[in-house]
């Protein structure tokens, strides 16, 4: 490699270093954006898929920036209540991921993340959700966004006989395609992001759970 590329990339290496090893929380820059702060606050989210990485870094994001949203639910597979709360604590309250909240709330820290996020059993591959029938039109009244982050990430299950190379890909376009056709007049986004493992900035780099 020429000198002038390499000792380019060293700076831009080094700069790159000096940024990941300043751990310190940045102050979130604030502009006015497409408003979603405004549109959060007071609103009551349901998120599927809660234990997993892309769940828990919405759930610091939200918690972190915009602590005015009034409730999420948590959807958590599990074999009872008790279950799924101590699911919550292991794999959310106590990660690292939220440790500048921790650092935010102090002693409070478990009180705010308890009146903020409400664990409920359920399974996205049963019928109902597999949530109790009462619980789950309860919840339905009052959830104004839901987000799904479920999945089975397994790559290994061929299905080319369906003319896919995976069950991954095969599945989420079936699943796609039954959302265009039942949502009817509800507003859907569908994000399809590449391969992501770890954070890149917030709330600090590098946060990785690895591959399940
Ligand atoms: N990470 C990526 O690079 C990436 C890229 C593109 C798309 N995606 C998609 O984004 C979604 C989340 O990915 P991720 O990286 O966060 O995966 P993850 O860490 O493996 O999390 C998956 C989550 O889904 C839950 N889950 C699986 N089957 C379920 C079921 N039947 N009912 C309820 N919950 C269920 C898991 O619960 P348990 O804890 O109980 O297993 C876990 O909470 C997936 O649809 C994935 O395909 C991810």
């Amino acid at each position: 490699m020429p000198t002038r590329v390499k000792s380019a990339l060293q700076v831009e290496l080094n700069e790159t270093h000096e940024k990941q090893v300043d751990l310190k929380e940045k102050p979130v820059e604030k502009n006015n954006g497409i408003g979603i702060e405004n549109f959060l606050h007071g609103k009551v989210m349901f998120i599927a898929g809660a234990t997993g990485f892309f769940a828990k870094v919405l759930i610091e994001k939200i918690l972190r920036t915009m602590p005015g949203i009034s409730k999420i639910y948590l959807m958590i597979r599990a074999k009872d209540k008790e279950d799924a709360k101590q699911r919550l604590k292991n794999e959310i309250v106590d990660v690292e991921l939220f440790k500048f909240l921790k650092q935010k709330y102090g002693e409070h820290y478990e009180a705010f993340m308890y009146s903020k996020l409400v664990p409920v059993v359920g399974n996205v591959g049963t019928s109902n959700l597999g949530m109790e029938e009462d619980l789950a039109s309860e919840i339905a009244k009052e959830v104004q966004i839901i987000v799904n982050s479920a999945g089975d990430i397994v790559f290994d299950q061929r299905a080319r006989e369906f003319g896919w190379r995976n069950t991954y890909g095969f599945t989420k376009a079936l699943g796609e395609m039954l959302i265009d056709q039942m949502r009817g007049e509800i507003p859907i986004v569908i994000i399809r992001p590449s391969g992501i493992l770890s954070t890149y900035k917030e709330p600090f780099p590098g946060w990785i759970e690895g591959i399940k």
